[in-house]
């Protein structure tokens, strides 16, 4: 996995700023644009609900010089399940030592970035922020996978399933056209986020 931004062109940790979804955000969300039109439904829409009712944590990122809204991340609590999967996945996991049925992660539900700024770094930035909350998890009450559903596109340029792969996603299960589910053991960044 390579989560070195290479290039000019990216946007910096330090330009940007994070905040938790809150009430106060409601028509900031309206700027908000993606090809993916249900990712944008689902901020405007459903974002702050479920959170509201601990079903998910949304974080929306911000450039700190204009205060524009360019990404946002949903997180969930989830569990990997390790029965019902294929041989090789299976052996993979028990070379890993490995042996239960299920274990906890950290689901990432949605991601996006703004249209005008796709490719500048900021969908890495979302990964590594997954990672660190994924690591905050593991060590108060345990965590070792992050997990998600790929979304599908038959435009390979759109397709996300390429991103993940390029950030160390590996596929869990070939389930449909529109959905592949993906994980990350976060066990080799424990050691170093641990030595910070
Ligand atoms: C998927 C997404 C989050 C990637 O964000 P991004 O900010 O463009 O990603 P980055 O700039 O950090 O790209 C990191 C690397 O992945 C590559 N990449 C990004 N999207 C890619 C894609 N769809 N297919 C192949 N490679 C891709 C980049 O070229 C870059 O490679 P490089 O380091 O060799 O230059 C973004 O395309 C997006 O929001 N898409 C619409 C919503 C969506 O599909 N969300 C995922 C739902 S599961």
């Amino acid at each position: 996995m390579n989560l070195f931004r290479k290039g000019e062109d990216k946007i910096k940790p330090e330009e940007l700023r994070i905040e938790k979804l809150s009430k106060v955000h409601a028509e900031i969300l309206k700027d908000f644009n993606s090809d993916e039109q249900d990712l944008v439904d689902f901020l405007i829409e459903d974002a702050f609900n479920q959170q509201d009712r601990r079903i998910s944590a949304t974080y929306l990122w911000f450039l700190r010089q204009t205060n524009e809204l360019i990404a946002y991340i949903t997180l969930t609590p989830d569990c990997v399940k390790l029965n019902n999967i294929n041989s090789e996945l299976s052996q993979k996991f028990k070379d890993k030592g490995i042996n239960f049925k299920s274990l906890p992660a950290l689901k990432i539900c949605r991601l996006c970035v703004k249209n005008k700024y796709l490719k500048k770094g900021l969908g890495t930035l979302l990964i590594q922020f997954s990672i660190n909350k994924a690591f905050i998890l593991s060590l108060d009450v345990g965590c070792r996978f992050i997990y998600l559903d790929a979304k599908r596109n038959s435009d390979p340029k759109k397709d996300a399933l390429h991103f993940y792969k390029k950030m160390g996603f590996e596929i869990y299960k070939n389930r449909n056209d529109r959905e592949t589910p993906m994980y990350m053991d976060i066990l080799p960044f424990i050691k170093t986020l641990a030595d910070r």
